[in-house]
């Protein structure tokens, strides 16, 4: 049987009153007083709560003062006034008992999702460092190289010190757009970026981006097409600058992960109170089992030789971030050799 203070209480109470009981009847045996058995009655009546409420505020009250340490501190309240409140003159269905423990269970459950929350952030984060100076790694040792070969007597040399001062700058471009992708990512991540949430018109959007990534595309001999009426508006609720680093992030992979001479097209669906965008290339595609990761930091497909063609590996990233603090999704599907949609919603306006 499980016992609590108020059923301690009850027994005790009951106990003692049978005492009285009993007591009164040996009176009257022994001193043959006349008590009515009645009186006898009214006494235990009377004794009866008496005892148990006197019996059940001291064990209350002796229980309280061992835990009271424990639960001041799980309970983290400074407030040790709030915390007897609660425990002692508790009048709900609760016992005592039940509350510590229910209370201990909770505080148990909360903290082991903390620590487990704290270890992935670690290992995350370990793993963040790992890859931000590996990724740096590389253009700082090209640099180095060059420099050092211009200034042991490279720089005399013309036929290669403009060759090798390109190179270096090439590098240290790079070296640019990383830390700048980095940059963008941690104050999404810290929380500090601010949409600027307006109506706009998506298809000028589109046209602007198509303009823009023109000269990209046909160097590829890629062609840029827009599915859907370029005289039809399509208003739609976001920050305009930040969906067109969106669209410039998706047709520039479409334009580097796509077949030459093919096709990056954009088509925009009606979905009640959405719009559906899609970006399809005809290009390389991305693997089942990588699919699920293009969106990590860092991640590049073997395929794609993403880093000799100076991606950083970031642009994903940054674009789920992007759709994220909008509230929408984006997600992607993808054939390996026949090409990738890459497909997120954005609020009608
Ligand atoms: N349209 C696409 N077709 C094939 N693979 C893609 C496409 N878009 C992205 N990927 C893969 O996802 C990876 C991550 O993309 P992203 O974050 O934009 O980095 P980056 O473009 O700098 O390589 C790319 O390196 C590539 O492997
Ligand atoms: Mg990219």
């Amino acid at each position: 049987m499980k016992s609590s203070p108020r059923q301690l209480s009850l027994i005790l109470a009951m106990f003692f009153s049978l005492l009285i009981l009993v007591f009164s009847g040996v009176l009257q045996l022994i001193f043959y007083a006349n008590i009515h058995f009645l009186y006898s009655v009214l006494i235990v009546i009377f004794f009866f709560p008496v005892f148990y409420f006197v019996f059940r505020y001291a064990l209350e009250r002796f229980i309280y003062d061992k835990i009271r340490i424990i639960y001041k501190t799980i309970r983290r309240s400074k407030s040790g006034e709030r915390n007897k409140n609660r425990l002692l003159y508790h009048k709900g269905k609760r016992d005592m008992l039940d509350a510590v423990s229910q209370d201990v269970e909770q505080w148990a459950e909360f903290h082991e999702k903390e620590i487990a929350d704290l270890k992935r952030l670690e290992a995350y984060r370990r793993e963040f460092l790992g890859n931000v100076s590996h990724e740096l790694k590389t253009p700082i040792t090209t640099i180095q190289g060059y420099v050092l070969t211009l200034l042991d007597g490279g720089m005399d040399d013309p036929k290669v010190n403009k060759k090798y001062l390109l190179r270096t700058a090439k590098s240290i471009n790079r070296m640019i757009a990383i830390v700048n992708d980095l940059e963008t990512i941690s104050k999404f991540e810290a929380g500090i970026i601010q949409l600027q949430q307006k109506k706009f018109n998506f298809t000028y959007s589109v046209k602007e981006v198509f303009d823009f990534m023109e000269m990209k595309a046909q160097k590829r001999g890629i062609s840029l097409v827009f599915k859907g009426n370029p005289d039809l508006p399509c208003y739609v609720m976001g920050d305009r600058e930040k969906i067109r680093q969106v669209l410039i992030n998706l047709i520039d992979n479409a334009l580097k992960y796509g077949k030459e001479s093919g096709e990056t097209s954009v088509s925009i669906f009606d979905m009640d109170d959405h719009v559906l965008i899609e970006i399809t290339d005809d290009g390389i595609g991305i693997e089942e089992q990588d699919i699920p990761r293009v969106f990590e930091r860092f991640y590049r497909t073997e395929k794609s030789r993403s880093r000799a063609q100076g991606g950083t590996g970031l642009g994903l990233a940054i674009v789920k971030h992007i759709i994220e603090a909008h509230k929408q999704t984006i997600n992607v599907r993808s054939k390996i050799d026949l090409g990738s949609t890459f497909a997120f919603t954005l609020k009608k306006a």
